[in-house]
């Protein structure tokens, strides 16, 4: 399989691969095709990928014998990519069926079918474990003898384990180290139907636990666009669809949140061919056929709609923003997000570190997101240990530093500031407060050292004024576990007043005569904080030296920002306007390759293409030998060889993880050194 990623967003990917009907990009919608009772050409619709069942047509003689004298494709007449099932779902349902595994697999093969798929046993949620253990040991026998009775055709293994996450976990890693092409996660479609999403993202998520980054997976029979977008942020790039037919039968038009009946309606719900020709009367007025065609074709428009709108929101960095917006449009769906949060971790491990778009915040959910774990994680290298004094600020207009200082503390003939009461624990009015440390409170990140304040998405977020309860418990839980490093804290009213009751504060005592710093933010404290921040803690220190005279800082003219780091009329670091990231020179690579110990902040490649990358060219996955588990997309990363020679630097394409899974496609943008290293 020749799955490559073109796009990320949270665990989502826009990918490709090819097959020889054609290149798919995934994520993708497969419609259901009934070898005998399709209607609909489902390629006028944005089909490019379908899936039809080989034991209908096995079990069909004139079916059969035409699928073996001209080929699947004749057969249902597409020309596209074609997937079969194999009969797992009749065995499912009728207990039995007459055709082995290995029958399955080789008719597939005869068929001429792009993808196969063999005879797994789907077992039911919520079952007994030992039914569970049984039957998934006879899903991985069928797997391992699928394997040898392949011939050229791509293959499904699907992944069983019922509602146990750790049989889904192993399954999966079962399998997944087997050389299949596609990773369908089987046996939910009961989970869908009771609207059970809290235990579809278990088993989702478990299953994505054991499987390789490196092939498309598939959630089968998921078919209802409101499922779509959570599911692709988990990590499965293709659905299949039988119920844009099943529910169009039964008068029910798919949405995006949901399902519409269509005697409900009294006007037609989107802006697709049918809901603009036809009034809810007209379509009720027809014969059940015609309008089972038409409304077929609205859920069939309505569902690849959604998924092009998930495709740019990936491009974007906003799927988690659309998968907020359509869970919120069922409880239960909710529960599916909610039950997410427990996966925090796989979250984090695969999300991009810098993104295109901003953070928005959209209610409670969005404090589950992959950004806040990853901004609580990398604080973990800051060093607050020197200093026993805090000054803690609200928020202002972004970036902070450039407006709290001005407003609150640096004026301080301002009118609003003489009002302003502070608070304090072990207040000594004798204090210096000159190099207190400063971090401002908001919401959703909790504390935001002001040293931060353009780092992305401290910077690049937007949250609503009047907070909800989770978004004050958090920065109420954030603040409480950092104050603790500080021996004396300053605390602004405008905390106070928006996130306590006066009576509820630990922060006593009240001051109106404090002498404050005149809080401009250091450079030389800002380039330290944000290369811990970013690099690891004692990266600062190794990067920009002891000595502030020594750098000459570069800012723009225009938003008086920093630009870049010279020392000796050398590059040190350059910063990135967008997203305030410190990107690498070759002085800046060196030290921080001298400081940090292998494998931080590294990719590790073999030495073989040591030149390739010496020479600025992009290094490929296959060569990548080990890299830093930290490393996520956008990341500035050193490459090195085995021995650990640096031989370049750049920006990291895929999480490590991917880099180390896959075989094709890029891992780093090199950065071309402009002296040997
Ligand atoms: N279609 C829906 N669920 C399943 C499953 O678990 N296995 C197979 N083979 N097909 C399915
Ligand atoms: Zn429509």
């Amino acid at each position: 399989m020749n799955f490559e990623i073109k796009y990320k967003d949270a665990r989502a990917r826009i990918g490709t691969f090819s097959t020889k009907h054609g290149k798919i990009t995934t994520p993708t919608l497969m419609p259901v095709i009934h070898p005998k009772k399709q209607t609909i050409k489902v390629k006028d619709y944005g089909a490019k990928m379908v899936i039809t069942n080989s034991y209908i047509i096995n079990k069909d003689e004139e079916l059969k014998q035409k699928a073996l004298t001209e080929g699947v494709h004749e057969l249902i007449d597409f020309p596209g990519v074609i997937a079969t099932d194999s009969g797992s779902f009749q065995l499912s349902v009728y207990g039995d069926i007459d055709i082995t595994n290995k029958e399955v697999i080789q008719f597939q093969e005869a068929i001429g079918t792009d993808i196969g798929t063999s005879l797994d046993i789907p077992t039911p949620p919520y079952v007994r474990r030992e039914q569970a253990e049984n039957e998934l040991n006879t899903t991985i026998a069928r797997a391992h003898e699928a394997i040898e009775t392949r011939e050229h055709m791509l293959l499904n293994s699907v992944v069983q384990g019922s509602t146990f996450t750790d049989l889904r976990t192993m399954c999966a890693e079962d399998i997944g180290s087997m050389n299949f092409d596609i990773f369908p996660i089987g046996a939910v479609v009961p989970l869908m139907e009771q609207y059970k999403y809290a235990d579809l993202v278990d088993v989702v998520m478990s299953s994505m636990k054991g499987l390789p980054e490196s092939k498309p997976r598939h959630l089968m029979g998921a078919g209802h666009p409101m499922v779509f977008a959570l599911a692709v942020a988990m990590g499965c790039d293709l659905f299949d669809s039988a119920a844009y037919i099943l529910y169009a039968n039964n008068n029910r038009l798919m949405m995006p949140t949901g399902t519409l009946r269509l005697e409900n309606l009294i006007e037609m719900p989107c802006s697709c061919e049918v809901c603009t020709k036809y009034t809810p009367e007209d379509l009720l007025e027809m014969e059940h056929d015609q309008r089972a065609k038409l409304l077929a074709i609205h859920n069939l428009h309505i569902s690849f709609a959604e998924i092009r709108q998930i495709k740019q929101a990936i491009k974007d960095g906003t799927l988690m923003n659309l998968v907020e917006e359509r869970c919120a449009s069922h409880p239960f769906l909710l529960d599916g997000l909610r039950r997410l949060k427990e996966y925090n971790e796989d979250m984090e491990l695969l999300n991009p570190s810098s993104k295109e778009s901003a953070f928005f915040y959209t209610g409670p959910e969005s404090l589950n997101r992959p950004e806040i774990y990853h901004h609580q994680k990398r604080l973990n290298n800051l060093n607050f240990e020197d200093n026993d004094k805090l000054i803690i600020l609200p928020h202002s207009r972004k970036p902070y530093g450039k407006h709290i200082i001005r407003e609150s503390l640096h004026n301080k003939k301002d009118e609003k500031l003489n009002k302003t009461v502070f608070f304090s624990k072990d207040y000594n009015p004798g204090s210096d407060w000159s190099n207190a440390d400063i971090i401002i409170a908001d919401v959703p990140f909790g504390i935001i050292p002001l040293e931060l304040d353009e780092f992305y998405p401290l910077a690049q977020n937007e949250s609503p004024s009047i907070h909800d309860m989770n978004a004050i418990k958090f920065v109420q839980d954030s603040l409480k576990k950092f104050s603790k490093n500080y021996e004396e804290i300053l605390i602004h009213k405008g905390i106070i007043d928006r996130f306590y009751k006066e009576d509820e504060t630990d922060f006593l005592g009240v001051s109106s005569d404090i002498i404050l710093p005149t809080g401009k933010i250091d450079d030389f404290k800002r380039l330290n904080m944000v290369a811990d921040y970013q690099f690891g803690t004692g990266s600062g220190k190794a990067i920009f030296g002891d000595d502030p005279e020594k750098l000459e800082i570069e800012k723009s003219k225009k938003t008086k920002k920093i630009r870049s780091i010279k020392e000796d009329d050398e590059i040190v670091v350059n910063m990135r306007a967008n997203d305030g990231f410190l990107i690498l020179s070759d002085i800046g690579a060196k030290r921080l390759h001298k400081h940090s110990p292998s494998p931080k902040n590294r990719v590790i490649i073999n030495g073989e293409v040591a030149e390739f990358a010496r020479k600025g060219k992009s290094v490929f996955s296959k060569f990548v030998l080990d890299a830093d588990s930290d490393i996520r997309k956008n990341d500035e990363i050193l490459i090195v060889d085995q021995d650990d020679t640096l031989l370049s630097y750049g920006k990291s394409l895929l999480s490590s993880k991917e880099m180390l899974e896959f075989n094709i496609g890029s891992a780093v943008k090199t950065r071309k050194p402009k002296n040997e290293l």
